[in-house]
């Protein structure tokens, strides 16, 4: 069930025939709890009239600028502060060209250039406006403002044409409206994630290491911490430059990671562990450089900790989700780590496909079953495993309530 409790949304309302949807779209709303204001363009309400959208919002429209009444009552400024989100729906060719020169001509557009919130719009107009190079132009300035599109859908339109251009339906864009607030679905989640190789010394200036980059662990951090969480980073070497917010740990060796990750792990709630470490180190570390004497030499290794599995042992064990970088058999491989190394969720994937590159897709296994991420940018597939994780911790949270 949509839930959107005491969420303010902030409802704007341009001259479409779509504006008819946007009394379905109020309701649908309220009835997921949310607080409705709406604004309406002069134009919207040649389609639909302020009093239907009053009696199903419950509160005044707003219409104008310069409507004392309305802003005696919260003034625009005011408005665009309440909003927990701005959706305009439907919204014009001409209005998106508008917002994408700032422009403040009339209360909607000037709602949109005071509000802080998140705005997002879903465009309806004629196939061939939606398809002109302006209307594309305008709309790539407010996705790069961070302004949201969604939509529109294609099919069978008021003046005949067929294409794209349908508004979404209005429980489509409730639910986008809903996956909104999901965005800061790991608010104050701890997040404790490893990343990166790790270098085993074998004397002052030689080490055992692998072509791990860290952008996969850098791209989780990233995107945990954009969500909401507080992440800390344990980061074996890597060029990669600190995520914000992110709280960075640098370690070398799988011992130094080992003990970072142990004196944090008490205080986290979802351990990441997407560090390759290395498996072995030298057992011994010459203090002075090895020179070149003998024709053949030998390096005796000792296994490392297992930190993930130290992890998942621990009496204050957090969520854990491991990754697996496998060259065959992948998904029974990952599978046999999972249980293995008691993890709550694994990311298996192959090994030479991923490491240093950008793209990645992952086929996610729990105990109960599996499903594919991506193929997508690192940062893509990130969200998608963080959705995937805060899923689960929801589950988990559930299941202890009851
Ligand atoms: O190397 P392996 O395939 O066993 O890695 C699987 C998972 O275990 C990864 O999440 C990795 O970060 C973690 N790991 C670890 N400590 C090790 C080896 C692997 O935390 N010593």
């Amino acid at each position: 069930m949509l839930s959107l409790t005491n969420k303010r949304i902030l409802l704007g309302i341009t001259g479409g025939i779509a504006a008819y949807k946007s009394a379905e779209l109020t309701r649908t709303l309220v009835k997921a709890g949310a607080e409705v204001r709406i604004a309406m363009t002069p134009a919207a309400t040649e389609f639909i009239t302020p009093l239907t959208m009053q009696a199903l919002s419950g509160n005044r429209v707003h219409l104008g600028l310069l409507d004392s009444e309305t802003e005696a009552a919260m003034g625009h400024i005011e408005l665009a502060r309440w909003a927990d989100l701005v959706v305009i729906a439907p919204a014009t060719a001409d209005f998106i060209a508008r917002m994408a020169h700032a422009q403040a001509d009339d209360l909607l557009t000037t709602l949109v250039l005071a509000s802080v919130a998140p705005i997002a719009v879903a465009p309806a107009m004629n196939q061939a406006m939606w398809g002109d190079t302006g209307t594309q132009a305008n709309l790539e300035l407010l996705r790069q403002r961070g302004v949201h599109v969604w939509g529109p859908g294609s099919g069978e339109q008021a003046c005949g044409d067929v294409g794209l251009g349908r508004m979404i339906e209005p429980d489509e864009i409730a639910t986008h409206c809903a996956s909104m607030f999901e965005a800061s679905k790991l608010a104050g989640k701890r997040f404790l994630i490893t990343g990166g190789p790790t270098r085993e010394a074998i004397d002052p200036v030689r080490f055992i290491s692998n072509h791990s980059s860290g952008k996969m662990a850098y791209a989780l951090a990233a995107e945990a911490a954009a969500e909401g969480a507080k992440v800390t980073l344990v980061s074996g070497p890597v060029q990669l430059s600190t995520p914000e917010s992110v709280e960075r740990i640098d370690v070398e060796s799988a011992e130094e990671m080992y003990a970072a990750v142990m004196a944090a792990v008490a205080s986290a709630d979802v351990f990441i562990g997407v560090a390759a470490v290395a498996d072995y180190r030298p057992t011994a570390v010459a203090n002075e450089k090895i020179k070149k004497t003998e024709a053949e030499m030998v390096i005796k290794l000792v296994k490392n900790p297992d930190i993930i599995s130290s992890v998942s042992e621990h009496s204050a064990r957090p969520f854990v989700a491991g990754f697996a970088a496998e060259t065959e058999n992948v998904v029974a491989n990952g599978q046999e780590k999972l249980e293995r190394k008691g993890l709550d969720l694994l990311f298996a994937n192959h090994a030479t496909d991923t490491f240093n590159s950008d793209s990645v897709a992952v086929t996610a296994l729990t105990k109960d079953g599996q499903q594919e991420l991506g193929p997508g940018n690192k940062h893509t597939v990130a969200r998608a495993m963080l959705s995937l994780i805060a899923e689960q911790l929801k589950a988990i949270s559930k299941g202890h309530a009851g």
